[in-house]
């Protein structure tokens, strides 16, 4: 397992965000996390990244126990994570290149030659290479999301969480941008985590989809068995992205 959580409780004062839960995710597998807006969904990616300590629980990730280590355990266990943030968060005065090594140059001496060939990997890897003098101020959005894939690439992590990764994005840049998710999880065989409210992207993308509802895992399945859950809060969700998908068709 490169995730085991048991009992995680996180409050934010009075307010309880997540009410002891407990799942586990095997090396490998592409795993979406699901739920209405407040539910908790960052708020976990956070404690599974190892930059918010939870409240009570267990959390052990890639066999360090999140709630207990000290920073110096959270940091090398943090150097095995990729992530890539909501916005794409790409620093705006770097370049392309600058913004893809940005990782790896803080934690270990490279020479340029090897910067450049991990950069040239790294981008290929996203289908853009080439690129790596251009400006984000250059890119459209879903060249910007490739880009953070591509930082996120950079020290070959054993984990991912993406946040977001289609919001903001058309149905045709949210759709390759599905499958490169998906390709990157064949590729490298990092485990991936993905945080998303887009129920099309989550068909395409999850073996399995753990559903948060105010704080607790009301669904945990494969995501043709979630879209048929019959569960009211769960089917609000499914026929609120069909009703969209219909509507675009038609428009
Ligand atoms: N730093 C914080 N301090 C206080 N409350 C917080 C903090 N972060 C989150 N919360 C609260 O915790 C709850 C869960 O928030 P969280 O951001 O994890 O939800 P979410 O599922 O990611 O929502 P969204 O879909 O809107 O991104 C919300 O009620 C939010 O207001
Ligand atoms: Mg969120």
């Amino acid at each position: 397992m490169i995730i085991e959580v048991r009992d995680l409780r996180h409050s934010f004062g009075k307010k309880e965000v997540l009410k002891a839960l407990t799942f586990e995710i095997e090396k490998g597998q592409c795993v979406a996390v699901m739920g209405a807006s407040g539910g908790g969904k960052t708020t976990l990616l956070r404690i599974l990244a190892g930059l918010l300590r939870p409240s009570s629980g267990e959390v052990t990730v890639l066999e360090v126990n999140l709630a207990r280590a000290n920073e110096d355990a959270l940091d090398s266990v943090r150097k095995r994570m990729g992530i890539v943030f909501q916005s794409g968060a790409l620093f705006d005065y770097l370049n392309v290149f600058e913004n893809v090594v940005f990782a790896l140059r803080r934690r270990k001496r490279h020479t340029l030659a090897e910067l450049k060939q991990r950069a040239a990997e790294c981008l290929a890897m996203v289908g853009l290479d080439g690129t790596e003098t251009l400006m984000p101020s250059e890119l459209s959005g879903g060249m910007r999301k490739r880009v953070s894939v591509a930082r996120a690439l950079a020290t070959e992590p054993e984990l991912l969480f993406y946040d977001e990764p289609t919001s903001g994005l058309d149905p045709v840049t949210a759709y390759s941008m599905d499958a490169l998710i998906r390709e990157v999880n064949e590729k490298t065989g990092a485990t991936s985590i993905i945080v998303s409210h887009d129920l099309h992207s989550v068909l395409r993308v999850a073996d399995r989809v753990l559903f948060l509802y105010e704080g607790e895992i009301i669904a945990d399945q494969p995501p043709l068995e979630f879209r048929e859950n019959p569960d009211p809060r769960i089917q609000e969700i499914v026929q609120k992205a069909e009703a969209e998908q219909l509507a675009q068709a038609g428009g």
